[in-house]
């Protein structure tokens, strides 16, 4: 479904990315692990058409991505989850779910859309009508990941969704993302958790320094002394 062959992404004068490629299959979950700086949000950034490619390519659905506008890649059915959540906290929780909808088609789905992230996160439907910024940082993520629901996505991208979320809603939270996966929504997950994104994903590829330089399965990469020795002593 997604492919990335050499990718290469600039931030002005700096080389973020220098060679980073992936594959993720329809239906697949699959992290991306590597260290603070490694490109991580640069890569997702750069599949949601946030940042132009120096070189390499991205293909996603067969169809090579020159540099999509964000409404576009919305239409084609990716929606990115960013990094920090990047709500509009002195608006409506409601108001930010209606953000994620850009595309004529969800907007005439906005009611059903509706529906079904309030049937996710039934929290969010008795918080409607507050400010975002007054949630706590777990239901913060959940209007997070709903506005990027609410667009219908085929393929989300999750940039480190548990940073500041009390552990008893990274469950629920998991709970709901594993119920999404298992409706077809295809994903790649940002996580700083090594254990946490091993459990959850497939597979994952590590970065490092903007390049991919490991892939594996969960045993693949715990067994794997390179892996080891970069991560697990950091947690
Ligand atoms: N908007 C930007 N302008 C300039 N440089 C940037 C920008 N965003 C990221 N960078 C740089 O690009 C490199 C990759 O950053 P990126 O945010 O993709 O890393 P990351 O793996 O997501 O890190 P973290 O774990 O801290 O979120 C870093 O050296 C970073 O300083
Ligand atoms: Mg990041």
């Amino acid at each position: 479904m997604l492919s990335l062959k050499n990718l290469s992404v600039d931030h002005g004068p700096l080389r973020a990315l220098w060679d980073v490629s992936l594959e993720v299959g329809r239906g697949e979950k699959v992290g991306l692990l590597g260290a603070n700086g490694a490109g991580k949000s640069t890569t997702l950034g750069a599949i949601a058409g946030l940042y132009p490619k120096a070189g390499g390519t991205i293909t996603y659905d067969g169809q090579v991505l020159e540099r999509a506008s964000t409404a576009q890649t919305v239409a084609g059915g990716i929606a990115l989850v960013p990094e920090g959540r990047r709500l509009f906290p002195t608006m409506s929780v409601l108001e930010n779910l209606k953000m994620g909808v850009y595309a004529a088609a969800s907007r005439r789905n906005m009611a059903a859309s509706l529906a079904r992230v309030y049937a996710l996160f039934p929290i969010l439907r008795e918080k409607a009508a507050q400010n975002a910024g007054e949630l706590s940082g777990g239901q913060q993520q959940m209007v997070a990941i709903s506005r990027a629901l609410m667009s219908r996505p085929r393929l989300l991208l999750l940039d480190e969704p548990f940073i500041g979320v009390a552990p008893k809603l990274i469950d629920e939270i998991m709970t709901v993302l594993h119920q999404i996966a298992a409706e077809g929504v295809t994903m790649l997950l940002v996580e700083q958790n090594t254990h946490r994104a091993l459990d959850f994903v497939e597979r994952a590829y590590v970065i490092e320094n903007g390049r991919t330089v490991l892939e594996g399965g969960r045993e693949q990469l715990l067994g794997d002394p390179a892996f080891a020795g970069k991560f697990l002593g950091l947690e």
